[in-house]
């Protein structure tokens, strides 16, 4: 990721607007942003008035985002899941496809672990994958027209 240029590139979405009705559905009120980036999608989040934490590795992602509207209202921590409080979060949430950078069993049942211990009874742990049967079902009707 180049976090300068990442905004730009990656535009408001439906998976954006999704994933930003969720909170209210869910009834949460503090709320994990994992592998925030930018906070490209945290921003938005913010103007709800949930308490907001937003994590991620990078360091220069993290710097644009604190200097982002709204920023001031996020608590922003340069890490990872390790990084996350034990009991006491509603929801942790990972957008824009984060859960695809855990590329091991052992990576991903570290994460599902720690998400897991963070969590409130109840939480939610949110996120989403890509689907690799799209790009099929296109290749499929590229035929089709020719
Ligand atoms: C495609 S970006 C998504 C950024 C943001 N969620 C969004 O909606 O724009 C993937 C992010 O995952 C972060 N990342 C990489 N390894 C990570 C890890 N172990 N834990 C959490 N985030 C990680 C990257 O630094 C990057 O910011």
């Amino acid at each position: 990721m180049i976090p300068f240029v990442y905004d730009q590139i990656n535009h408001w979405g439906k998976d954006d607007e999704f994933f930003l009705a969720l909170p209210n559905k869910l009834k949460v009120e503090s709320i994990v942003d994992l592998g925030c980036g930018t906070g490209r999608w945290t921003t938005h989040l913010v103007q709800y008035g949930y308490k907001i934490t937003a994590i991620d590795p990078h360091e220069e992602a993290i710097e644009v985002a604190r200097i982002k509207d709204n920023a001031g209202k996020v608590n922003w921590i340069v890490g990872d899941s390790s990084n996350l409080q034990t009991n006491t979060n509603d929801a942790v949430i990972m957008t824009a496809n984060v859960a695809q950078v855990f590329l091991t069993d052992d990576s991903w049942k570290k994460v599902i672990s720690d998400v897991f211990r963070s969590l409130n009874v109840g939480g939610h742990f949110i996120f989403d994958i890509r689907n690799p049967l799209v790009k099929s079902v296109g290749r499929v009707g590229e035929g089709q027209d020719s």
